[in-house]
């Protein structure tokens, strides 16, 4: 299966994978994943939110199971997030978590596509996305669409899997990354493909600048990011006019 194939189902590709994502992420990272998200959520803006009302709207998209969402709650309790997704049983596993931490009346999920987004334009002070750009079926329409429900002023944070520059610490994350997470991923989540998928969507998507440039395309500006744990992931961050 080619990356572009399984883009057609990639709502289906974590609906497979749903039960296991948890527990792969945190182990195939080493938990490193959970200082990425505290990470990413430290790099939102309160002060550029210039909006009186009481609460403070951020629409966190490609959700899944929520990691990234609660971590904001835990810094940021005055959010009120709706959190959006392809995948129908990745959201489930959300909501139960969402439910256990008592966040139900902060966390609110939906069935959506980034890319034809049900949201008026400017609703949202802040928009998020931990590891989800890479999957958009469309970049520059899912981009648009998180550009075009931000309020004036309003911030987008993103999170991404990028490629490590230097070429020693390439090595092991290439070995790791092509033989021994699709092989985990395989045992645990007994899936042949969604795994293989991983590397391939990393290597062929934009990181860095070209991300940026992306980002620029569909309107946002000051844009900037900062490279986490020898550029293995990547925060890109970027305002609406
Ligand atoms: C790798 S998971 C990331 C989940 C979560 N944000 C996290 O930090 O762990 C990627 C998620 O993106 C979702 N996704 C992919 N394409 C999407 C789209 N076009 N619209 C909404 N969600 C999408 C998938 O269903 C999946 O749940």
């Amino acid at each position: 299966m080619n990356v572009k194939e399984n883009k057609k189902s990639i709502g289906q590709l974590f609906d497979r994978i749903a039960g296991h994502y948890d527990l792969l992420n945190h182990l195939l990272t080493l938990n490193i994943d959970k200082y990425w998200r505290k990470k990413t959520v430290k790099q939102i803006n309160i002060s550029a939110n210039k909006n009186t009302a009481e609460e403070i709207k951020l629409l966190d998209v490609a959700t899944g199971t929520c990691d990234l969402a609660i971590e904001i709650i835990k810094q940021h309790n005055d959010f009120n997030i709706t959190g959006i997704d392809l995948s129908a049983k990745m959201l489930e596993i959300g909501k139960m978590k969402v439910q256990k931490h008592g966040l139900l009346n902060k966390i609110t999920l939906m069935q959506q596509n980034v890319e034809n987004l049900s949201f008026f334009d400017n609703e949202f002070a802040f928009v998020t996305c931990g590891f989800g750009v890479r999957n958009f079926n469309n970049l520059d329409k899912g981009l648009k669409e998180m550009y075009r429900v931000l309020q004036p002023q309003g911030q987008a944070v993103i999170l991404e899997f990028a490629y490590p520059k230097n070429i020693f610490i390439r090595f092991f994350y290439n070995i790791y990354f092509t033989y021994i997470l699709p092989f985990a991923g395989k045992i645990i989540s007994k899936d042949n493909t969604a795994y293989k998928y991983l590397m391939k969507s990393v290597k062929d998507f934009p990181k860095g600048e070209d991300f940026l440039i992306h980002m620029k395309s569909c309107g946002f500006e000051n844009l900037s990011y900062k490279n986490l744990t020898f550029g293995i992931a990547t925060i890109y961050t970027g305002y609406k006019h």
